[in-house]
C-alpha cells in the first residue's frame, strides 16, 4: 500500500504500535528513505582505516558504502559504486586499495575521495558528452561525514543538525568509552563477529532497554550458570554475567533508564565488572586512569557504569565492555548485526581480553546468552505476520515518564519508556521535515 502520513502517524499511538511497523516491506522502504536517508549513521571507527587507501565496507541503510582513508589523511564514505555501468567497485570487507581505485570491470580509476582519474582507451570518448571533470564521472561521496573521537559517521542529507547535537544525551557514552584509555583513544582489535537475526531491526533496538524479559528470556543460560558455579564453589566473571540475566523483578526495577531525543537512550549497568578493591584487572586499569588523570577523574569514569547504550539507527555501545554492535537492518526482516570489540589505547592488556571475553559470552555467534534473544526476536517476527491481531504494546508505565533536558528518565526500571522514545523519533523522522530529526 502506498503511505500517507496521516496513515504513518497512525500506527503510533502513545501506548502501542501497529504490527505492520515491523512486518511491511512498504514500511521497510520508507524507513530507508526517511530514517536512514537523514540520519548520521556509524559508519565504522577511523581505527578500521588507519592507512592511506584502507578500506572498509559497511551499509548506510540500504546504500553499499566504503570509509576510506584519503590522501590528505582524511576519512571519506563513498557510494560503492562505479559511475560507468554501476559495478560495486569493491568487494565486501576491509583492505587496501594504494594509491587509487580502480574497478574490476572495464578500469576506470578515481582517487580515494572517488574522483574521477582515467578511463583507458580516452580517445573513444572524444566528441561524446563524457566529461571525467563531471561529478557524474566520480564515485560519489555520502553529503556528510563526521567523525567523534574516532566514531565515523555519515549522513546522506546534505541538511540537517550536526553529529554532536544528533548523538545529544549519548555522546556521553562515547566519551566514557573512549576516557576510559589512559590518552584518550580506542581501536577496533581482535576482529569482528557478524550475526543475522531473523527479524525487523526495530525488534532489537526495543530488546536492549527491555529488563522485563531478563529473567523469563534468558532462563536456560543463567540457571546454567548457576549450576556451573555451585560445582565450582564459586562464580568467576564469566559466570557471574550470565548470572545478571537472573536477578528477580525488585532488581530490575531500581535501574535506571533514560531516553533522549532521535530515539536514543541508555540503562545503567547490571553488574559491576569488578571492585577496584578486589578485582586485579579493574584494579591494574584504574592505576592507569590514575596516572593519567588522577584518582579523583579516574574514580568518575571507572564509576560510570553503563549498560547498553542505544544510538538509535546506529546499534549499541557497551562502555564497560568496550564493545560496539552495529546494528544493519537488510530487509523488512532480517537484520545484520556486526560486533566490534575495541583496545583501550595504553591501558592494560587484561581490559582488552576481557571485553574479548564479554564478546564471546554474550554477543559471538556461539554465545550461550544471545540465541535466547534470537529465538524470541524470530517469533515476534513470525506472530506478527498472523492475524492474531494487530497491535503492539508499550503500555508498562505508559503517562509516567519524567522529562530531563534533551530527553526522559523512567521512574521505574521496568518501564517501556526506551521503546516508546523509539517510535516517537521514528515517527518524527518518518512523517517530519529533515529540519526537525
Ligand atoms: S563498470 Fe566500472 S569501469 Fe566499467
Ligand atoms: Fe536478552
Amino acid at each position: 500500500m502506498h503511505y500517507t502520513d496521516q496513515q504513518i502517524a497512525e500506527l503510533v499511538r502513545e501506548d502501542s504500535v501497529h504490527k505492520s511497523v515491523y512486518t511491511d516491506p512498504e514500511i521497510f522502504k520508507l524507513e530507508m528513505d526517511r530514517i536512514y536517508g537523514r540520519a548520521w549513521i556509524y559508519a565504522g571507527h577511523e581505527s578500521q582505516v588507519p592507512n592511506v587507501g584502507d578500506y572498509h565496507t559497511t551499509r548506510i541503510g540500504d546504500q553499499d558504502v566504503i570509509m576510506v582513508r584519503a590522501m590528505d589523511n582524511q576519512v571519506y564514505v563513498l557510494y560503492n559504486r562505479c559511475p560507468h555501468k554501476g559495478a560495486k567497485v569493491v568487494a565486501e570487507g576491509d583492505g587496501n586499495v594504494g594509491k587509487f581505485f580502480r574497478c574490476p570491470y572495464h578500469a576506470w580509476t578515481f582517487k580515494l575521495d572517488g574522483t574521477h582519474l582515467a578511463a583507458p582507451m580516452r580517445r573513444g570518448f572524444e566528441n561524446t558528452r563524457f566529461d571525467p571533470k563531471s561529478p557524474e564521472f566520480s564515485m560519489h561521496q555520502v553529503a556528510r561525514v563526521q567523525s567523534y573521537r574516532g566514531f565515523v559517521f555519515a549522513n546522506q542529507s546534505p541538511e540537517g543538525i550536526g553529529l554532536e547535537d544528533f548523538l545529544g544525551g549519548v555522546r556521553s557514552s562515547i566519551d566514557n568509552l573512549c576516557d576510559r584509555s589512559p590518552i584518550g583513544e580506542v581501536e577496533v582489535a581482535g576482529g569482528v563477529f557478524k550475526v543475522l537475526q531473523p527479524s525487523n531491526w526495530k525488534v532489537f533496538y526495543e530488546n536492549l532497554h527491555d529488563t522485563m524479559h531478563a529473567p523469563v528470556t534468558h532462563e536456560s543460560s543463567y540457571s546454567s550458570a548457576r549450576a556451573q558455579a555451585e560445582e565450582l564453589g564459586h562464580m568467576p566473571l564469566e559466570l557471574h554475567i550470565m548470572d545478571g540475566n537472573g536477578e528477580p523483578y525488585e532488581f530490575w526495577e531500581k535501574l535506571n533508564l533514560l531516553a533522549f531525543d532521535h530515539g536514543h537512550g541508555y540503562m545503567e549497568g547490571i553488574f559491576n565488572p569488578g571492585a577496584i578493591e578486589t578485582d586485579p584487572i579493574t584494579r591494574a586499569h584504574f592505576e592507569s586512569l590514575e596516572a593519567a588523570y588522577g584518582r579523583d577523574r579516574a574514580l568518575q569514569i571507572l564509576g560510570e557504569n553503563r549498560h547498553n547504550t542505544i544510538i538509535y539507527g546506529s546499534g549499541s555501545p557497551h562502555t564497560v565492555f568496550q564493545q560496539f554492535r552495529v546494528i544493519r537492518p537488510l530487509s523488512v526482516d532480517q537484520t545484520l548485526v556486526e560486533i566490534q570489540t575495541f583496545r583501550l589505547k595504553g591501558a592494560p592488556d587484561e581490559v582488552f581480553k576481557r571485553g574479548l571475553m564479554y564478546a564471546n559470552l554474550i554477543n559471538s555467534p556461539s554465545s550461550n546468552v544471545m540465541p535466547d534473544d534470537i529465538e524470541v526476536y524470530g517469533r515476534c517476527q513470525e506472530g506478527n505476520k498472523t492475524r492474531g491481531g494487530d497491535w503492539v504494546s508499550q503500555h508498562r508505565y505508559a503517562g509516567t515518564d519524567v522529562e530531563i533536558p534533551g530527553g526522559m528518565k523512567a521512574i521505574n526500571g521496568t518501564s517501556e519508556l526506551p521503546m516508546r522514545n523509539q517510535f516517537r523519533a521514528w515517527k518524527q523522522y518518518m512523517i517530519g521535515d529533515s529540519a526537525t530529526v
